[in-house]
């Protein structure tokens, strides 16, 4: 079996989701996979992230992972996005690097890999099955194919109950049944990559 290269990109304003793509990929190397942490570059004015003490933070919490580039996504044979819901939809630094993409998809390096998405809201209800279907409509214009969890562990129920990938609640602890179904998230998506390999 050729070894599963894993992209694990995310974008994060207060931490959460860095925390999410972290426990991602710890369960991604436990099941064998190479795994690439990897940040999506902050594009707010830095006068804006300077105003919010929690943003600055963050910044600095997250500088030394490397920044998500085209070469990471031609490298990886499997994508796990995870960003915050912004009014319903995926943040614009992450739109911003996924428009970064129009080679890649023209040359067909996007398509036949599987990828699976996360996000996270304010709200229980505030919008996460949206966002996480949006990213999904556009990884279905790369061809890639759509690894979600669905219900296909118990894992899942208990955190929550999202079929299209995991969402978390801003300020929810990540307690074992959070990273378990983060686990699970990673870990299928590294087993569907290996059967496609
Ligand atoms: C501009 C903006 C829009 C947001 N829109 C929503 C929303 O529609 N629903 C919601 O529940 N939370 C919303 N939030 C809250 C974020 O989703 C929340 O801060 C995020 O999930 C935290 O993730 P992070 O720590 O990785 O940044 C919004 C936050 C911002 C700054």
């Amino acid at each position: 079996m050729s070894t599963v290269k894993i992209a694990i990109v995310f974008y994060s304003t207060y931490g959460t989701n860095q925390q999410m793509a972290e426990i991602a990929a710890e369960a991604a190397r436990a099941a064998g996979a190479e795994v690439r942490l990897l940040r999506i570059a902050e594009t707010a004015p830095e006068a804006v992230v300077n105003s919010q003490d929690g943003w600055k933070a963050q910044v600095e919490r997250a500088s030394s992972i490397p920044v998500a580039t085209p070469e990471d996504m031609e490298w990886a044979n499997a994508y796990l996005f995870s960003a915050p819901t912004r009014f319903g939809q995926a943040p614009s630094q992450l739109r911003a690097f996924i428009d970064t993409l129009g080679g890649q998809w023209f040359t067909g390096k996007l398509a036949n890999k599987p990828v699976s998405a996360m996000t996270s809201a304010q709200n229980a209800h505030g919008g996460q099955e949206a966002t996480i279907l949006g990213l999904y409509t556009t990884f279905l214009h790369w061809g890639a194919i759509i690894a979600a969890p669905g219900y296909t562990d118990a894992s899942i129920f208990a955190a929550g109950g999202n079929p299209y990938g995991y969402s978390h609640t801003q300020g929810k602890e990540f307690g074992d049944n959070e990273k378990a179904a983060i686990g699970h998230q990673a870990k299928r998506l590294v087993e569907i990559a290996a059967k496609l390999a």
